[in-house]
């Protein structure tokens, strides 16, 4: 039987040459790109599609404009090539817009609270190629806009742009990523793809970051303004590259984004030297007598928040996770313990955290015993807890995992409220908010699953046609909080709201025409539209955010099932939950080797499942749960181990756990009866 079972077994998970599913990657295949449709056009322009092709012809005379489209958000430099002018040329301009909403001949969407970014304008005075100053280069559109204003003509024989994200990786390999995704619903896939592209927008050359030249000390421009100054030059990191949050802004670094952007970057692409720089620069700036990190990175001021500060630390703590290098962590952790000793400063009698400075997603009403503080404070003790055995450092442990317990006893005494069936902000309010009690629940602050599945039903019961919303925010849908709320979903075991909240916030993302069809926004309204409550600058919110990347790495880690445990993967656990899909195939690499997972459903009940560890790691495997009664066996396909059976008596039995699974190939198949 076994010998049998080898020969029919098809390599299926054995390392092709090609990238999986790579027609779905949305990065470009080279830095050289050209416009791949036109959007609109104004005035005397003659043939305007020629400059969709790298050489063409299109004559601009007196006022005239052609807006053109990428297909997808881009970033980076332009250059024109001009061919002939004839009579009074002067210049021509250039804006950009991620959004359709603010294509125009006068301005490019905005960077600032206010107004509209000024023309990028060049000076044409002979035919030749004109490129825009490198701090000029644009972070993230969609549509870029080609204007004329003078009463001559000009030839324009092509509109360029040479892509500067990712600036760290050969300029034939931008699309080589290290991890894939596949199911049977298309919006799923391409939402995972979107995901992975908008870290790498927000994947900068450290040198060209913080586009907000107007955040501190500039004049208020009024709102209708269309010549706000706009560039890109300051050093937020070292190395020569950086993962900030945003693509056109504000593309400085901040840890909190970094929460959701890292796993995702980890699943995709796995570009943890951006990651290590980003971290680094803010570990540079923390105060070295209190330990306080800062809210944001440079040139940011120094300002405390207390749940940026905490994830700086957790960002340290994924890294290890994800990588297993102990000498990164090991170079941060006189700083780390620094760090964590300032925020449990701030338990007070309750057991708890008094939040004393509100900074944080820019939500509301931060303040006191809030309860999602608290609940990233008792996630990042026990992060502490997990480095300081990595590190055998044990002497913080016992008063570490006495508060971290306190926390919990507190946080459950004070702030859960049974009647709401769920958490409130804190002790004072009823309101129950989205980022507390999904923290909760990743935290497991919770003290019963009866907690987390009113949670996860809660949040559910909230959602509007857009998505979920943020009652902490005012009227906000934040992708990023909602992408800890997929998590509290996919933890609490409801696999089927997970991907429902995915396919109707990210699809609308995805879908809605003002938006790029390839990277995820900032944030936006509970009417859907694209306002963000904390911007009076709707032309400001960013379309690229890598805080919005939620859904990339919970497919992965939650529906494919392949979750992490320790070391960048020395400890695993298999667990995929098809939730209604009836295919799910993932993989990803870390420097510990290959990790890969399918899935399939089969008519009448029964499913296979494929994975693949590196040889040398151990795991468990957390079968799919079984409809009806029946037989499940387990073979490594390399024939080394003994064959696994197990009888299941249906779903009422709960999943089926097999331990201490040794790294290598694996066939599991369910059959009933
Ligand atoms: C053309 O003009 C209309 C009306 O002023 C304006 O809304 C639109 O943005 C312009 N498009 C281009 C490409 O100039
Ligand atoms: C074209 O726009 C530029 C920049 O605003 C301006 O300097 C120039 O005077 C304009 N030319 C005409 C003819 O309007
Ligand atoms: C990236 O992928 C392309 C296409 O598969 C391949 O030709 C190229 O060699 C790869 N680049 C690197 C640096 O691996
Ligand atoms: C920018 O535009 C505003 C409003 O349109 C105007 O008040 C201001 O003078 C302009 N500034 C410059 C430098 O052109
Ligand atoms: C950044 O660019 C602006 C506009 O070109 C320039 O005025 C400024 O000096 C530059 N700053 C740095 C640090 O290079
Ligand atoms: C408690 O939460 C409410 C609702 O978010 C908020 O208005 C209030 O300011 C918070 N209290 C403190 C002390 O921050
Ligand atoms: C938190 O600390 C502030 C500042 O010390 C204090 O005013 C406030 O009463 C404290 N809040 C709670 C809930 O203890
Ligand atoms: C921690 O101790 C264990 C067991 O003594 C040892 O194998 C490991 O190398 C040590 N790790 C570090 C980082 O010192
Ligand atoms: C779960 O824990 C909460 C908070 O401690 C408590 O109020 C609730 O009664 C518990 N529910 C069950 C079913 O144990
Ligand atoms: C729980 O919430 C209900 C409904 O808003 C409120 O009436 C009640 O006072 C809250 N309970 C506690 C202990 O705060
Ligand atoms: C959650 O916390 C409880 C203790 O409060 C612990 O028994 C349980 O193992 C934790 N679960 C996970 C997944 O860490
Ligand atoms: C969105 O992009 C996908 C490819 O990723 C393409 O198939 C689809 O047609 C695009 N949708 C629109 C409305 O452009």
């Amino acid at each position: 039987m076994k010998s049998f079972f080898r020969l029919i077994v098809p390599f299926l998970l054995s390392k092709a040459s090609a990238i999986p599913y790579n027609e779905y990657i949305l990065a470009p295949r080279t830095r050289t790109l050209y416009p791949v449709s036109v959007h609109s056009s104004n005035g005397s322009v003659s043939n305007p599609e020629s400059l969709t092709s790298p050489s063409g012809s299109t004559v601009f005379e007196g006022d005239a404009a052609t807006a053109y489209d990428f297909g997808k958000n881009i970033a980076g430099v332009v250059s024109l090539e001009i061919g002939s002018i004839s009579g009074e040329v002067g210049e021509i301009g250039v804006t950009f817009s991620e959004s359709s909403l603010w294509v125009s001949n006068q301005s490019s969407d905005a960077t600032a609270d206010s107004g509209y970014d000024e023309t990028l304008w060049f000076k044409i005075t002979a035919p030749g190629r004109y490129t825009a100053p490198r701090e000029r280069e644009r972070g993230g559109f969609r549509y870029m806009t080609l204007v004329h204003n003078a009463t001559g003509s000009v030839e324009v024989t092509s509109a360029q742009v040479h892509f500067t994200a990712m600036p760290h990786w050969e300029d034939d390999s931008l699309a080589n990523y290290t991890g894939y995704f596949h199911s049977n619903d298309e919006l799923l896939n391409r939402i995972w793809y979107a995901g992975a592209y908008t870290n790498q927008l927000c994947t900068i050359d450290p040198k060209y970051g913080n586009a907000l030249v107007h955040l501190f000390g500039e004049p208020t421009w009024p709102p209708d303004a269309r010549n706000v100054t706009w560039y890109s030059n300051y050093t937020i990191a070292g190395g020569s590259s950086a993962l900030v949050d945003g693509a056109k802004r504000d593309k400085i670094v901040w840890a909190g984004d970094m929460a959701i952007a890292v796993p995702a970057v980890v699943t995709s692409t796995n570009d943890i030297i951006s990651i290590e720089n980003s971290l680094n620069s803010l570990f540079d700036s923390q105060n070295a007598s209190t330990g306080q990190l800062p809210w944001g990175g440079k040139p940011f001021p120094s300002i405390l928040s207390f749940t940026y500060h905490l994830y700086t630390l957790i960002g340290v703590a994924d890294h290890y996770l994800y990588t297993g290098n102990l000498d990164y962590a090991s170079s941060k952790w006189e700083q780390w313990k620094l760090a964590l000793r300032f925020s449990m400063s701030f338990i007070d009698e309750t057991d708890l955290m008094n939040v004393t400075s509100s900074p944080d997603w820019l939500r509301s009403g931060m303040g006191g015993h809030n309860i999602e503080a608290n609940s990233i404070l008792y996630f990042t003790i026990n992060q502490g807890i997990a480095l300081a055995e990595a590190l055998n450092d044990t002497a913080p442990i016992p008063s570490w995992k006495l508060a971290a317990e306190k926390v919990k006893t507190a946080a459950n005494k004070l702030l859960w409220n049974d009647t709401l069936g769920m958490y409130t902000d804190n002790e004072t309010t009823t309101l129950t908010p989205q980022d507390g009690n999904s923290w909760a629940v990743v935290a497991n602050l919770t003290a019963n699953a009866t907690q987390t599945s009113s949670i996860s039903s809660k949040l559910t019961s909230r959602w509007t046609p857009y998505g979920a919303p943020a009652p902490e925010a005012a009227d906000a849908i934040s992708p990023f909080i909602s992408g800890f709320e997929l998590q509290a979903h996919f933890l609490t075991g409801d696999t089927r709201a997970g991907l429902e909240l995915m396919r109707l916030q990210w699809g609308f993302m995805m879908d809605d025409p003002r938006m790029t069809n390839s990277t995820f926004i900032e944030g936006y309204s509970t009417s859907g539209a694209l306002h963000y409550a904390p911007y009076p600058n709707d032309a400001r919110i960013s379309h690229a955010h890598g805080w919005a990347a939620g859904p990339t790495s919970s497919l992965t880690f939650y529906v494919a099932g392949i979750q992490l445990l320790s070391a960048g993967g020395k400890t695993w656990r298999i667990a995929p939950s098809l939730g209604d899909l009836e295919f799910v195939e993932a993989g990803f690499s870390t420097t510990v080797g290959s990790f890969a997972a399918k899935v399939e459903m089969e008519e009448g009940g029964g499913w296979s499942l494929e994975f693949e560890t590196p040889v040398g790691t151990v795991g468990e495997v957390v079968l799919p749960v079984t409809a009806s009664a029946g037989s499940i066996v387990m073979r490594d396909v390399g024939g080394v181990e003994e064959d696994v059976e197990i009888k299941v008596a249906g779903a009422d039995d709960g999943p089926a756990v097999v331990a201490d699974v040794s790294g290598g190939k694996w066939m599991a198949t369910f059959k009933c009866g």
